[in-house]
């Protein structure tokens, strides 16, 4: 039984298709070696990531080695290798997934007028017979293989509706249509899915899958948009990295699944304990700093600064945050002490350092730290120790 026969028959399970070392790796600049690659595998592996999308086999002698050491190494997850539509690129992809306990082939073809022009220069009868005639080779290769259409947003819909027909009829289990240059919107993507899946007379027979780019920073939302559309498979990259603007990120859609179960009725495999640690091993592995402020791994995800927040965070943990950070391996919240922070945020770091000042002590201290605040950046705990300490030894003397 294929990852796909399962999806089909559990209604609400929505698989998780990380393509970090793939799309991601694409990205200018982050080239991972073949021991980081691994490394990586075996991370996303454990934490339960369903399809490990390991590279492109015939990009490179060492693509074809780093995805081939994976498929062997791999435990759980599908890997698969991507392949675009002729003999040669399929046959290397499936010698490579081979040794994999589940192997998938990932074949892609452009449908979109513009790609069809003027990047493969062939017409669309032709594209097509090449949908059919790579995913029957495929399909002779391996049980599992998904068919992509890239630049599908941007493709005329009947067109795409007979492209998708054909490789469901030549086997593909998986269909994905991916954003590819990041244009559509949420409706948009989702009405796409609903009216393919309508006007397909076999697509009950496929998984369809979401792949969507970043170009205008809707990657997400419009991932989540075509799982409402009927999608079971979400296509996507650890830190969002990868070509341009990069993929929809990873920990995103899984966290927005998780926390608005209401609005979002579909669930993962993944181990969300584990995302700050793959967010940790990719920016070091491709060294792409995560920036400060991204949504569940960046380092403020999870930092107070304001004193009104502060206030509400010591009040109750849900005033300011909409998950917990031990939910996505960060040990705790922290109130990040400065110019903003008020009494209250200052009371509970005292306690927190070991002090008890009685009100006139704490008032002069809590002045003394505001002033500090003004004139530094960051206030760290050894400032805060060494300002009430000073004092108490002045009080001593
Ligand atoms: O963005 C894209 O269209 C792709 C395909 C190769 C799936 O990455
Ligand atoms: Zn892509």
């Amino acid at each position: 039984m294929t990852i796909t026969d399962e999806v089909r028959s559990e209604g609400d399970r929505v698989v998780i298709f990380d393509t970090t070392l793939r799309d991601g790796e694409q990205c200018p600049g982050a080239t991972m070696t073949f021991e980081e690659k691994l490394d990586v595998a075996a991370f996303l592996d454990q934490m339960g990531v369903d399809i490990i999308e390991a590279g492109f086999p015939i990009a490179s002698p060492g693509d074809f080695e780093a995805v081939s050491e994976i498929a062997r190494r791999s435990k759980n997850s599908v890997i698969a290798g991507l392949a675009r539509a002729n003999p040669g690129d399929i046959d290397r992809a499936g010698e490579a997934v081979r040794h994999a306990k589940r192997g998938r082939i990932h074949t892609f073809i452009s449908t979109s007028p513009v790609h069809m022009k003027f990047k493969l220069q062939k017409e669309p009868e032709q594209v097509l017979q090449l949908v059919t005639d790579s995913v029957a080779r495929a399909r002779n290769l391996v049980d599992d293989v998904e068919w992509s259409a890239e630049d599908g947003t941007r493709t005329e819909f009947d067109f795409l509706c007979r492209c998708v027909e054909a490789a469901i009829r030549s086997g593909a289990g998986t269909i994905n249509i991916p954003d590819t240059v990041g244009y559509t919107t949420p409706d948009e993507y989702r009405d796409l899915f609903i009216r393919l899946r309508e006007a397909v007379p076999n697509s009950d027979q496929a998984v369809f899958s979401v792949h969507c780019h970043n170009d205008l920073g809707m990657a997400v939302a419009n991932s989540l948009a075509g799982v409402t559309g009927g999608c079971r498979q979400i296509e996507c990259t650890v830190n969002g990295i990868g070509e341009r603007a990069g993929n929809a990120a990873l920990e995103e859609i899984v966290m927005a699944i998780e926390t608005r179960r209401d609005v979002l009725p579909y669930h993962t495999g993944i181990d969300t304990k584990m995302l700050t640690r793959a967010s940790k091993m990719v920016s070091s592995a491709t060294s792409f700093p995560v920036q400060f402020n991204k949504a569940i791994v960046g380092r403020n995800a999870f930092a107070h600064e304001s004193g009104i927040h502060q206030d509400g965070m010591l009040k109750h943990t849900q005033t300011y945050e909409i998950m917990t950070p031990e939910s996505v391996g960060v040990q705790k919240t922290s109130l990040v002490m400065g110019k903003h922070s008020g009494r209250n945020a200052f009371r509970s770091k005292l306690k927190e350092l070991g002090y008890d000042l009685g009100d006139n002590a704490f008032e002069d201290a809590f002045n003394r730290f505001k002033a500090l605040a003004d004139r530094k950046k960051h206030v760290f705990d050894e400032d805060i120790e060494a300002l009430v300490d000073e004092k108490l030894a002045n009080a001593a003397d």
